[in-house]
């Protein structure tokens, strides 16, 4: 029996992660690539936890000091935030709630164990006026959901010294239904080509997979773990620039479908939150640290539309 007992705690990872937002788009791929590198691995949710994470209302001080405490873990990734520029403008309050006094308070918390925190932002804390942006360059966000991430970066930084903040642009991969990325949404305009569909062809992108922010996330941790003066600011982003009229002839390109009831709008968008023309970061910091992976668009996208595909003898003939 002490034998048994002992084979077991041999086999649980030393090193421990909590990752906040593990139901969310990018949560889920962090979750997978931590879990699958030899972490132990704990993720927590808030709607959608049951039954596979915590469940965990970040606003509650209590249950996240509970969560922290209990666990005790090295590193902690924080992806939980309210991500629509829209509805950030709607539901102000809650979004400041969550955005920046729940990252506050998690950073508290952190630092109470020792733990080193990644807080996840955007690059839509940059105006988009003169691309690409570095990490000491002075952010200026152009609408609310950009200036909750910017005062959450600057929140759990003032609360914990040992954090990473890592931007990132628009992210897709995995989804369990096509609007939870701004990227895949777009699919089913591509694929009813009957109809055709205005897509925005102003706003400069670089759609990125959110796996290869997850394998960063991790690369980052185990880097830190291994030398303490990792901390401060990163980017992240893939390298290819593309609008939402190029990302989806791209989309129609890899699955070999029409692309010209697509239509390229070129003006600046009119309606919703005020967004960045251009904001691309630069990632020289991280690759300079040997950190980092990029997938290809077109493959990516593949992987992670192919079961949204709705004309399936296309997909017998490709996939099987
Ligand atoms: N998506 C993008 O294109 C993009 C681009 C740049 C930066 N980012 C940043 O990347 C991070 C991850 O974004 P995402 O797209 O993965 O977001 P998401 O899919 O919208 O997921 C949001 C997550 O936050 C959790 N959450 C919401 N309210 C909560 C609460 N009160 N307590 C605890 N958890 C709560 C949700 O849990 P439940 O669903 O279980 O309620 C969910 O796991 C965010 O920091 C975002 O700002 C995203």
């Amino acid at each position: 029996m002490l034998l048994e007992m002992e084979q077991e705690d041999v086999d649980i990872p030393s090193r421990r992660v909590l990752i906040t937002g593990a139901t969310g788009l990018l949560g889920r791929a962090v979750f997978k690539e931590f879990n699958e590198n030899n972490w132990n691995t704990v993720g927590c949710g808030y709607r959608r936890a049951q039954p596979r994470f915590e469940h965990v209302n970040l606003l509650d001080c209590i249950a996240v000091h509970d969560i922290i405490h209990d666990f005790q873990p090295h590193v902690i990734v924080h992806c939980a935030a309210e991500r629509r520029p829209d509805v950030v403008e709607g539901q102000p309050d809650a979004a400041s709630q969550l955005n920046v006094a729940a990252s506050a308070n998690l950073a508290k918390e952190a630092a109470g164990v020792g733990a080193f925190l990644i807080y996840i932002s955007t690059d839509y804390v940059f105006d988009g006026t003169s691309p690409p942006y570095k990490e000491t360059d002075v952010p200026n966000p152009l609408n609310l959901y950009g200036k909750t991430k910017l005062e959450g970066e600057k929140a759990v930084l003032e609360n914990n010294e040992e954090t990473a903040v890592l931007r990132i642009p628009v992210l897709y991969g995995e989804v369990e239904r096509l609007e939870e990325s701004a990227v895949t949404v777009m699919f089913d305009k591509v694929q009813f080509s009957n109809k055709s569909a205005n897509m925005d062809h102003w706003q400069q992108r670089f759609p990125t997979n959110v796996k290869d922010v997850a394998a960063v996330c991790r690369q980052l941790a185990e880097k830190r773990m291994l030398d303490p003066s990792i901390k401060g600011t990163f980017h992240w982003s893939g390298n290819e620039q593309m609008t939402k009229y190029e990302m989806a002839c791209a989309i129609a390109d890899a699955f070999n479908l029409p692309s010209s009831h697509l239509r390229p709008i070129t003006d600046s968008p009119v309606v919703g939150a005020l967004r960045p023309k251009n904001a691309q970061l630069d990632c020289s910091k991280l690759e300079m640290l040997g950190i980092g992976q990029r997938t290809p668009f077109r493959a990516g996208i593949r992987e992670s539309l192919w079961p949204f595909l709705v004309d399936k003898r296309w997909r017998q003939t490709v996939f099987h």
